[in-house]
């Protein structure tokens, strides 16, 4: 009777330790660093997830965002990545081409016309190729995000290409954009994103290049009096994980993790059209700095300047290539 007693208690007592065990399993922490402000696509892309992995998988896996640079910055995030320190990142398709030079496609100035023609592009079989560029690094490309296409802002109004020469503008790390900025007689110098309102304001450098919704969440408006409409590339990202860490989650929760991506990154696009229109009307608003249009001749001039550089990269990326992404703006 009293071993008949006891084994019921110990089964009770070693099933009790298993369900507490399980309910303290700890969970799988995402760490999403980024560089820009929250208030962005990227930055409401990633709070988004967030939001849709803990409703979706409470207990199990929590996000942790950091933004503003907080943690890495994108030159460092992808090695920390593979080192298990970050588990998801989105920096800008400029900072992939140590990795793949494919994908140098990207900052070909005057490539696409608008984003829709990026996102046709993106969408086609060869822009969703370009996404697995970079898995022989162990990096894995999730999908694409858009921001929107760049504009050049400086402290003299540049309306043609002439106005450019001598100034020294800050660009991603990229050797395109290196060669764009020199095409146009002036230098480039590779910097960080988290030093250029600083490198701005106390005039180190002259200009740069974004999308309206980093000019404004930046404040690089409120030190740069002139920003011209010049749209002349793309600035998009790709959303990566380490492969590792992607194929070590279990089927059911890489499957719900993915399925939150996707609908955050489709989030993310859409808020991306709005704030390319509402930061432009909020940096107009403030009137700290003008926004110059082109005439299609002054336009012209740009594209007739920095065009050339396409050649320089056309090894790298491929004729064929570069001739479908250009196709994607005629239909
Ligand atoms: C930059 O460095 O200018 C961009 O990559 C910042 C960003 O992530 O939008």
């Amino acid at each position: 009777m009293f071993k008949k007693v006891g084994k019921l208690l110990l089964g009770a007592a070693v099933s009790s330790m298993l369900i507490t065990g399980i309910a303290c399993a700890s969970p799988i922490v995402i760490k999403f660093s980024h560089v820009v402000a929250e208030d962005t696509p990227k930055g409401m892309m990633a709070n988004k997830f967030k939001e849709l992995v803990e409703q979706r998988l409470a207990g199990k896996v929590e996000v942790e965002v950091f933004p503003n640079s907080q943690l890495f910055s994108d030159d460092k995030v992808l090695e920390v990545m593979l080192l298990g320190d970050v588990q998801i990142a989105a920096p800008s398709l400029s900072k992939f081409e140590r990795y793949s030079k494919k994908l140098q496609i990207y900052d070909l100035p005057f490539l696409f016309k608008d984003m829709a023609a990026v996102d046709r592009f993106q969408s086609s079989p060869a822009g969703q190729q370009l996404l697995s560029s970079i898995s022989d690094s162990g990096i894995l490309g999730l999908g694409y995000l858009h921001n929107g296409m760049k504009q050049f802002s400086a402290s003299k109004p540049l309306k043609v290409p002439a106005d450019a020469a001598g100034l020294k503008f800050r660009i991603m790390s990229s050797d395109v954009l290196a060669e764009q900025i020199e095409a146009l007689h002036a230098t480039p110098l590779k910097k960080p994103f988290s030093e250029v309102f600083t490198l701005l304001q106390t005039k180190a450098i002259d200009g740069c290049e974004n999308p309206y919704s980093n000019i404004f969440t930046q404040k690089f408006f409120e030190v740069q009096p002139y920003i011209t409409e010049s749209n002349h590339g793309v600035l998009d990202y790709m959303v990566i994980t380490s492969t590792e860490f992607w194929n070590g989650l279990p089927d059911d929760i890489r499957a719900e993790v993915k399925k939150a991506l996707d609908e955050s990154i489709a989030y993310g696009n859409k808020i991306s059209e709005e704030k390319a229109v509402e930061d432009k009307e909020s940096i107009i608003a403030s009137k700290r700095s003008e926004i110059i249009t082109l005439t299609d001749e002054e336009r012209a001039q740009w594209v007739e300047v920095m065009k050339p550089v396409w050649k320089k990269f056309e090894n790298n990326i491929g004729k064929e290539l570069i001739d479908e992404a250009y196709n994607a703006n005629q239909m």
